[in-house]
């Protein structure tokens, strides 16, 4: 199985409720490494460039809204299948249809305010790390 690495971020909500060393201990079980981390308080333009790809749908302002509504914390995560295993650890989009046990049954209150968010694939999570990590050090572990 190859070792990737996958973009995470802990949303305004989640931050707020103060579960972060929660949501890193779920990582950190599921044999995911954070191998680079940074809390960011985003700026309009930075949220609006970063979900670009979904700017054309119904929600993209309230999600916008939400993202700078907060500091986030921001981490690659390093493993074996790591981007499915996040995508799994986190749950479905809708807390409402989230799995339980999952970060989002457990932490997140609304399809809008759901905690986490997870690189869906291999080029996804190429440009999501390098958005936010660009000129950074990522280390190996
Ligand atoms: S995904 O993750 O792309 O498969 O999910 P998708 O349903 O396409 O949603 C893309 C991101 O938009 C967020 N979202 C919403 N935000 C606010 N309001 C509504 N109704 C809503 N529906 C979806 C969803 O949380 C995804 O954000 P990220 O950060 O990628 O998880």
């Amino acid at each position: 199985m190859a070792i990737e690495r996958t973009l995470s971020i802990i949303k305004p909500d989640a931050v707020a409720k103060n579960v972060i060393g929660q949501i890193y201990a779920r990582f950190e079980a599921a044999g995911l490494k954070v191998v680079a981390a940074r809390m960011a308080h985003l700026s309009r333009q930075e949220a609006e460039q970063f979900y670009a790809v979904h700017k054309e749908r119904p929600f993209f302002k309230d999600l916008v809204d939400f993202m700078v509504s907060g500091p986030v914390m921001i981490q690659v995560l390093e493993g074996e299948n790591a981007i499915l295993k996040n995508r799994e650890l986190m749950g479905a989009t809708d807390p409402k249809k989230a799995e339980a046990g999952t970060i989002r049954a457990d932490f997140a209150d609304s399809i809008d305010a759901n905690a986490v968010h997870g690189s869906d694939g291999p080029d996804t999570a190429k440009a999501e790390v390098a958005f936010f990590f660009a000129g950074m050090n990522v280390f190996a572990r």
